[in-house]
């Protein structure tokens, strides 16, 4: 059974790094104060009824995202719904998260590995809801990230990795998000992977979602930009 790496504090001990390159997880320890202000703000969000309507006009799409900027936005599916924010979009208390949020991911990414920082970076926030009795269906099907850090704040379980062959489920742990490596950390330092994962219904559930990536002009390298890597890689 795979061991997670629990990060306490911003410096990553040998033995961390070792797990965290081999499975592309682990969990990091937060300030619980900012996570469970969010929640709440996050449930009183998905019960406004109205929020579709005032808000499916800015809906983008993840390709519209990389060519033209930011998505804002609800949207509604079968089994969940979900609201897209970008940082600095004029929401004062979302932007305080993503600033939480981004100064968390910046200290990870610099002590992970400092030749991948850059000077531009795209910050986007997901707020999820899945729906009850939905048991047995797939929420979200397997992928991998695009980015380079992935920082999961979530209320229930669902969320499974495949590791060595299994799907093995990640269980949140209580005062700590959920981080993933994402496509371009690993293209940049092969010494880590991006995890394929997916999430599973168990029961109803509420995430926070923040995504670090480089902004689509950014060179990875030689002369590679994060757009093109992800055109090249779809
Ligand atoms: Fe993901």
């Amino acid at each position: 059974m795979q061991k997670f790496a629990v990060v306490e504090e911003v410096m990553i001990s040998n033995e961390n790094r070792t797990l965290i390159q081999e499975f592309g997880f682990f969990f990091y320890k937060v300030d619980s104060a900012i996570l469970d202000d969010m929640f709440q703000r996050v449930r009183s969000y998905f019960a406004y009824e109205e929020k579709a309507y005032i808000l499916s006009n800015t809906k983008q799409s993840q390709w519209e995202t990389y060519r033209t900027g930011p998505k804002i936005g609800y949207s509604k599916q079968k089994h969940k719904e979900s609201y897209s924010y970008s940082s600095g979009y004029g929401n004062l208390f979302y932007d305080s998260y993503c600033s939480y949020m981004s100064q968390v991911s910046h200290n990870l990414l610099k002590n992970l590995d400092s030749s991948l920082l850059f000077t531009e970076y795209l910050e986007t926030l997901s707020l999820l809801h899945y729906f009850p009795n939905q048991e047995s269906e797939t929420a979200l099907k397997e992928h991998k990230d695009w980015g380079l850090l992935t920082l999961l704040a979530t209320d229930s379980v669902g969320l499974e990795a495949y590791y060595q062959g299994e799907w093995i489920s990640i269980p949140p742990k209580k005062d700590h998000i959920i981080v993933n490596l994402g496509n371009a950390f690993a293209f940049l330092n092969p010494d880590f992977h991006s995890p394929l994962h997916r999430v599973r219904f168990q029961k109803e559930k509420f995430s926070i979602v923040f995504f670090l990536e480089p902004k689509p002009s950014q060179i990875l390298k030689n002369n590679l930009s994060y757009y093109d890597f992800i055109l090249q890689n779809t």
